[in-house]
């Protein structure tokens, strides 16, 4: 099983959103046996509240149902059990860096690095308009066919 963690700030628009991306994505590639996708805050805001309505909206659009989903908080066992710990920006990254145990350090990555585009970050939508969100939801579906590529590259080794 490989095992994927999303991470942004509030856990309620742009991970809820890479979770049901990448799950959708594994699923029409007949993995969803192979590979666990979750997501999660570093912030405890909104811990236990559904996806940001304009998040679930956007996503919905598309076709990818985000209201299943709730809030939490990434913990210290979330390194150990996760192969992927991929942050949405630079400012995500660098809190999972100060709470990381160093053996799983490596861990640790920007999602973006697996576009082919080249984005530097999924920016926070929070404060933005309708245009944020298909942003996100853009810069997530080019990172997630990466990402793809890369959980196919593990499984196959
Ligand atoms: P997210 O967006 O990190 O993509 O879930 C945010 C959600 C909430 C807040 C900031 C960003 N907040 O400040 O409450």
């Amino acid at each position: 099983m490989v095992k994927v963690l999303f991470v942004c700030l509030g856990n309620i628009c742009r991970s809820p959103t890479a979770e049901a991306v990448f799950t959708r994505l594994v699923k029409e590639t007949g993995l969803e046996e192979r590979v666990l996708i979750d997501s999660a805050g570093t912030g405890d805001w909104h811990v236990g509240h559904p996806p940001d309505v304009r998040a679930t909206r956007a996503a919905a659009e598309r076709g990818y149902d985000l209201t299943a989903l709730r809030a939490r908080q990434v913990g210290r066992e979330d390194f150990a059990k996760f192969d992927y710990v991929l942050a949405m920006d630079d400012e995500n990254l660098r809190e999972l860096k100060r709470l990381a145990p160093p053996e799983h350090a490596h861990k640790l990555r920007l999602f973006t690095e697996f576009s082919s585009k080249g984005a530097g970050a999924v920016p926070d939508p929070y404060a933005g308009g309708p245009q944020d969100f298909e942003l996100v939801l853009d810069l997530v579906e080019e990172s997630a066919r990466g990402l793809l590529r890369d959980v196919l590259s593990r499984i196959d080794a």
